[in-house]
């Protein structure tokens, strides 16, 4: 509003002159034609003058006010960011697992979401660098990573506690040729148990579920995820966020946290990369580690 004040007194105080010197030119008080004309010449230059001036400060003025506002725009969003991680914590402190996320859902608290598929799969799938099969996202969210994942030769299973996430989900997914080769299943992790004719998923990836879920539930989360993947299957994980802080969702994580748990049902590390592409908030906080099943589970 005081910018607006500000612009509105910049440019009287530009036009004033400019109303002074027609006063002062005005062609019935000049006697000699010569010296109105030039006089008349002179008024229209000191015009464009005048005008060109006024533009510069109102450009100027946009810059100002457009810069103002982006900054503006960033400082609400991380604001936004903030409120909603402590809402969310808020959920899964006071109620049950199986209504905290669905209460999250419905009240549009999703700070995790990335709006998009991850970069670190849009590269593994375009480097063509994915096992074919049957493929498990648990916790897969609006499942941008899950469609992204899909294609002939993979089939993906996203599975989420929430109903209102893959409501979404299925939502997003319509029209995209993959999503037939996608399934959303509204189910608990824990206690989901695939169809009996279905064969074990030949690899499963998880982003932002680990790390969702309270560290106490880690073992329970290596069991699951080893009785659902066969035997050389491959597990795929984005570990994040790495660092050491209490509290969460999300939880700090590490790779040894995750061996930690999954050693004893024979998942060991097959690659580990640090150097993958990642959105700028996550950038050195990630990394992605591929692992094998090796053994029968313990
Ligand atoms: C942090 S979000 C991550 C979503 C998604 N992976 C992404 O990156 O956008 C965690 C997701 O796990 C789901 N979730 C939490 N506990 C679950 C459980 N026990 N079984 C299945 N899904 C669960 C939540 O509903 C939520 O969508």
């Amino acid at each position: 509003m005081g910018g607006l004040r500000l612009f509105v007194l910049k440019t009287s105080f530009l036009l004033a002159p400019l109303r002074r010197q027609h006063e002062t030119l005005n062609p019935k008080l000049c006697t000699n034609k010569w010296n109105t004309e030039a006089k008349q010449q002179l008024g229209t230059l000191l015009m464009i003058t005048r005008v060109v001036a006024t533009l510069q400060v109102i450009t100027r003025l946009q810059h100002r006010y457009q810069a103002r506002g982006a900054k503006l725009g960033t400082m609400e969003a991380s604001i936004t960011q903030e409120a909603q991680r402590s809402r969310l914590r808020e959920l899964v402190r006071t109620l049950p697992n199986d209504t905290s996320w669905e209460q999250a859902w419905q009240e549009g608290i999703s700070p995790w979401n990335l709006r998009g598929v991850t970069p670190a799969i849009t590269h593994l799938v375009k480097e063509n660098n994915l096992r074919e099969g049957r493929y498990l996202v648990p916790g897969c969210g609006l499942g941008y990573d899950v469609v992204a994942l899909a294609s002939e030769k993979r089939h993906v299973v996203g599975l989420d506690i929430s109903k209102t996430s893959l409501e979404k989900a299925r939502e997003l997914a319509s029209g995209n040729p993959n999503a037939q080769f996608v399934e959303f299943v509204n189910a608990d992790f824990f206690t989901y148990v695939p169809p009996a004719a279905a064969a074990a998923f030949d690899a499963i990836f998880d982003y932002t579920f680990f790390c969702a879920l309270d560290p106490s539930l880690r073992p329970e989360w290596a069991k699951k995820t080893a009785e659902l993947l066969a035997v050389d299957g491959e597990l795929i994980t984005l570990v994040y966020p790495l660092g050491e802080y209490e509290g969460g969702p999300p939880y700090a994580v590490s790779l040894q946290a995750y061996e930690e748990v999954l050693h004893p049902w024979g998942l060991t590390v097959s690659s580990c990369n640090d150097d993958i592409p990642s959105v700028e908030a996550r950038k050195g906080r990630e990394k992605l580690v591929r692992w094998i099943r090796l053994a029968a589970k313990a």
